[in-house]
């Protein structure tokens, strides 16, 4: 159950590194127009915070599968825990599968059927990224949709991982990860709500308060 960032802000990440529990981060460009810096300096910034073994997407935006390519070269330079983030369109899987081939991460992104998913786990996706508030917010089930996908996967031993994005509240990334997700990729407030709670606030006042009177 790994857990990703879903930001682009290099201070956000690395005020949430030291809890250790941060595998990776996605970026995408409206997350990149919010900071408004170079994306190529932002993800050779966010890569240094990881080892090579974590992922750091970066989402090209091209026209055509070789121009998604040739764009995707600055970014897979900078290290291998960057991937590559290709949409799941014809152009976009055709770039997952030049991308793969050639032994790059890729990350399928904006993806909303089961049909995708089985399309970008052929063009050789490292991870797939279906989108779950935006399903919802067209009034079809986007954790049904993560199930589908990783029900999939699993009877066809498919090695792509399920990324669940679009996450917009902290119970859909327990049930993202009960119906088969490998990864959720949340925004930074998301996360910080997962350890929250009011019920270990509450009883952690009361231990203090309990403790202070034990020692006078
Ligand atoms: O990284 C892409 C995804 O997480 C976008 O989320 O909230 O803009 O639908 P959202």
């Amino acid at each position: 159950m790994k857990i990703f960032l879903d930001t682009s802000s290099v201070e956000v990440i690395r005020s949430h590194l030291s809890t250790g529990l941060i595998d990776g981060v996605t970026t995408n460009p409206s997350l990149m127009l919010k900071e408004g810096k170079d994306p190529l300096e932002v993800i050779r910034r966010i890569s240094d915070l990881f080892p090579d073994d974590a992922s750091v997407s970066a989402e090209v935006t091209a026209e055509t599968a070789h121009e998604m390519v040739e764009l995707s070269r600055p970014y897979t330079s900078l290290g291998s825990n960057v991937t590559v983030k290709v949409p799941c369109t014809r152009e976009g899987l055709e770039a997952c599968y030049i991308l793969s081939e050639n032994e790059f991460k890729v990350n399928v992104t904006l993806v909303f059927s089961q049909a995708q998913a089985i399309l970008a786990a052929k063009a050789g996706a490292t991870f797939v990224s279906p989108f779950v508030g935006r399903v919802d917010d067209n009034s079809f089930g986007g954790l049904c949709l993560v199930k589908d996908i990783a029900n999939v996967y699993a009877k066809h031993n498919v090695s792509t991982q399920v990324l669940a994005a679009s996450i917009r509240n902290v119970r859909e990334v327990g049930r993202a990860f009960e119906y088969g997700a490998n990864i959720c990729t949340l925004p930074p407030a998301i996360f910080d709500k997962m350890y929250n709670h009011i019920l270990t606030d509450d009883g952690l006042r009361r231990f203090n308060e309990d403790w202070a009177n034990l020692m006078g």
